[in-house]
C-alpha cells in the first residue's frame, strides 16, 4: 500500500510518516519546506530504519504533482499540508485561501485523474467555531474568527462535495484537537518559526530559557480555574489515528474527532509541566487573547466506536516528550 503524505517532514506528518512506516505501508512524502528541514527524513531513518521517498512539491501546484503521481502508484492520499498560523492568516488572508484552498483542490483533481479510492484530510476543531461542548462531529460548522478556520471549513465541503458525486473516492475528515508531545526518540517534534503561538512549545522555550516568561491569556473563563480549556492529544496518538482511519475507511464521506475526549485547563498543563519535568515556569496572567473560546474538548465516541482506536498517552507523557524533544534542540 503506498501512501502520499503531503505535509510529511512537518509536525503530525512526521509522526505518521513513522507509524504507517513501522507498520509496513510505503510512504512518500511531498512537501516544500516551508515550515519543516529537510533533515526530518534522516531522522524518520533513524527511527523506521527506512527512508521515505521524497518529493520537493507545492502540492497548490498540479504540474508538480503531476509527477508524483505518474511515477507512483498512490493508493491513499493523507494530506497535512497548509498553513496554520491562526493570527498570520487574519493579517495576509490570500495567502491562506490560495495556499490551503488550492492545495486541497489540486490533490483531489489528482485523486480523481489517477484512481485513488482513498484521501484522508487534515481537519481542525476550529470548525465548531464557539459552540457547545464535547463538540460531536454532527454539531454545526460555525464561522471562523480567522481565515485559517476558514480554509478547514471550505477545504472540508470541497472534499464532501467531490466524493458525494465520485463514488470512486471515499474521503475522511479528521478533526484535531490540540496536539502537543513528540517521538520518545526526542528525534521529531515541533519546531516552530519564531515566537510561537500555541500553548506548548511557549512553554517548552521558557523552560529552555529561550523565552522569559509565560502568559497565561484569560482566567475569568466559566472554566475550572478560570484559564481555557483544550483536549491535548499526544501527536503519536494522533498518528495512531490516522492509520486506524485508513484501515477502517468506509465508502463515501466519513468525520471524527480525534482527540483525548479530556479537558485539561491552561494552568493545569503548565502545574503538570512543571511536576513531571521538575522545572519551575515563570507566569503572568493577562488579558484573554481575542478569538479564544473558553473551553474545547471532542465527544470521541465515534472514533472509538467505527475506528477502534483510543489515546493511550496521558498529559503527563505530553509534557514528558515535549520537553524531551526541545532539550535535544
Ligand atoms: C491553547 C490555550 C490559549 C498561548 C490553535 C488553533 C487551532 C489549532 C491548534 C492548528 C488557549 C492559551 C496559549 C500562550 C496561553 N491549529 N495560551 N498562552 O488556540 O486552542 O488552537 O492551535 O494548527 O486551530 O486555533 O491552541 O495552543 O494557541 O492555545 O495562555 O502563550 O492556551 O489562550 O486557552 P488553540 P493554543
Amino acid at each position: 500500500m503506498s501512501v502520499l503524505v503531503t505535509g510529511g517532514t512537518g509536525y503530525i506528518g512526521s509522526h505518521t510518516c513513522v507509524v504507517l512506516i513501522e507498520a509496513g505501508y510505503d510512504v512518500i512524502i511531498a512537501d516544500n519546506l516551508y515550515n519543516s528541514k529537510l533533515d526530518v527524513l534522516d531522522k524518520i531513518e533513524s527511527i523506521t530504519g527506512k527512508k521515505p521517498k521524497f518529493y520537493c512539491a507545492d502540492v497548490s501546484n498540479k504540474e508538480e504533482l503531476d509527477v508524483i503521481f505518474k511515477e507512483n502508484k498512490i493508493d491513499s492520499i493523507l494530506h497535512f499540508a497548509g498553513y496554520k498560523a491562526v493570527g498570520e492568516s487574519v493579517g495576509v488572508p490570500l495567502k491562506y485561501y490560495r495556499n490551503n484552498l488550492l492545495g486541497t483542490i489540486a490533490l483531489a483533481e489528482c485523486a480523481l485523474e489517477y484512481q485513488v479510492p482513498k484521501f484522508i484530510f487534515s481537519s481542525s476543531a476550529t470548525v465548531y467555531g464557539d459552540g457547545s461542548v464535547p463538540y460531536r462531529e454532527s454539531n454545526p460548522l460555525l464561522p471562523s474568527t480567522n481565515p485559517y478556520g476558514e480554509t478547514k471549513v471550505m477545504s472540508e465541503r470541497i472534499l464532501s462535495d467531490t466524493a458525494k458525486v465520485n463514488p470512486g473516492l471515499s474521503v475522511t475528515l479528521l478533526r484535531y484537537f490540540n496536539p502537543i508531545g513528540a517521538h520518545k526518540s526526542g528525534l521529531i517534534g515541533e519546531i516552530p518559526v519564531g515566537t510561537p503561538n500555541n500553548l506548548m512549545p511557549y512553554i517548552t522555550q521558557v523552560a529552555k530559557g529561550k523565552l522569559a516568561k509565560l502568559r497565561v491569556f484569560g482566567s475569568d473563563y466559566d472554566t475550572v480555574d478560570g484559564t481555557g480549556v483544550r483536549d491535548f492529544i499526544h501527536v503519536v496518538d494522533l498518528a495512531y489515528g490516522h492509520m486506524a482511519a485508513l484501515e477502517k475507511m468506509k465508502q463515501g464521506v466519513n468525520v471524527y474527532n480525534l482527540g483525548t475526549g479530556k479537558g485539561t485547563s491552561v494552568l493545569e498543563l503548565i502545574h503538570t509541566f512543571q511536576n513531571v519535568n521538575n522545572i519551575t515556569i515563570p507566569y503572568d496572567i493577562v488579558d484573554r487573547r481575542p478569538g479564544d473560546v473558553a473551553s474545547s474538548y471532542a465527544d470521541v465516541s465515534k472514533a472509538w466506536e467505527e475506528l477502534g482506536w483510543k489515546t493511550e498517552k496521558s498529559v503527563e507523557d505530553m509534557c514528558r516528550d515535549s520537553w524531551f524533544f526541545e532539550k535535544n534542540q
